[in-house]
């Protein structure tokens, strides 16, 4: 045969490093880290293989852990030891989230990002104060401007705790401009904020609403969260976020929305972030556990898919197994 294009020539063991278009290193990744108040012993999360809820006191050495990974950020969810209506636990000054973050930034170098949401601090579950009879009637839902106020206090007291970015992940309109000013208003000019910027309402996130015990009491979050459904609409979203101020911006869930990923990479120059999300961990375990799929192998390639399609960043549950093969 005379064929002039034989792109086989650069697959040889020798060549193909040197035409490799993605690469992950450790220094890519965020790994997830839970803390609990409710524990004094760590409790292993069911749905997460490898994974614990920390007690407070134990928040210092579980970053240790990541860090010798090589993996030197993680990002803080917070179990609070009570919950009301308005989820006031979440910008307590001696609250899970901070405790943990003051320990974590005075006795580590890791970098601290924390997640800025109420639904794991309100009773009810959702992202934001309720609309009055919110429970008995689907169509309503959670309230926006009075959410923002509570927001910049959660962000603001996360920042005097000594957190080293804020990343909201409530899809409220105006949250990241909210936490800015917030921010802004005591000092912290200076602390980046990662927004949840196009966030869907996904099925993904079961897994993960187990582990920080924040599934919604009643209804689904499809009023504040996005449709599947929509990319254009993911435009939008992004473009607000960015006019607020957002520093970094993110995509969520990650498979299933590599096109998202790829048409954030494309418009913006600001760092992509995306969450390789909880379910997207379970199902790969699931199916290793049943000696269907190879592990290490899935999760690799899972990852550099992310990458290729455009993220800098990715917050994922295999960090540490990843960057201990890497
Ligand atoms: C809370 C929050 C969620 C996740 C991150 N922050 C759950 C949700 O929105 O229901 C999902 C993370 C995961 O599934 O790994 N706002
Ligand atoms: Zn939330």
């Amino acid at each position: 045969m005379n064929l002039t294009q034989r792109p086989r020539r650069l697959r040889t063991d020798g060549v193909r490093p040197l035409v490799r278009e993605t690469d992950l290193s450790a220094s890519d990744l965020i790994a997830p880290v839970f803390v609990d108040a409710t524990t004094d012993e760590r409790v292993p999360i069911e749905t997460m293989p490898g994974h614990e809820r920390v007690p407070i006191d134990d928040a210092v050495d579980r970053v240790e852990e990541v860090r010798e990974t090589g993996v030197e950020a993680v990002m803080l969810f917070g179990v609070p030891e009570s919950k009301d209506e308005r989820g006031s636990r979440a910008w307590a000054e001696d609250g899970v989230v901070q405790e943990a973050t003051r320990q974590i930034t005075s006795e580590t170098d890791a970098y601290v990002i924390t997640d800025v949401c109420l639904c794991e601090y309100t009773d009810h579950g959702h992202c934001g104060v309720l609309e009055d009879a919110a429970a008995e009637d689907p169509r309503l839902t959670v309230r926006n401007d009075e959410t923002l106020d509570l927001l910049g206090k959660i962000a603001a007291s996360h920042a005097a705790a000594g957190a080293d970015m804020v990343a909201p992940s409530g899809m409220i309109d105006g949250m990241v401009g909210a936490i800015r000013e917030a921010l802004d208003a005591q000092g912290d000019t200076d602390v980046p904020i990662m927004s949840y910027a196009a966030k869907y309402e996904s099925a993904f996130y079961g897994p993960f609403r187990d582990a920080a015990d924040g599934a919604p009491a009643f209804g689904d979050r499809r009023h504040y969260q996005m449709d599947p459904a929509n990319a254009r609409e993911a435009r939008r979203e992004v473009a607000l976020d960015v006019e607020q101020g957002a520093d970094v911006l993110m995509v969520k869930p990650a498979l299933p929305y590599l096109d998202i990923v790829k048409e954030v990479r494309d418009s913006y120059d600001h760092p992509v972030a995306a969450y390789n999300v909880s379910g997207e961990y379970a199902m790969l375990h699931a199916a290793a556990e049943k000696g269907w799929l190879d592990l290490e192998a899935v999760a690799y390639e899972s990852l550099l898919s992310i990458k290729r399609a455009g993220a800098d960043l990715i917050l994922t549950y295999f960090a540490e197994d990843l960057a201990d093969e890497l």
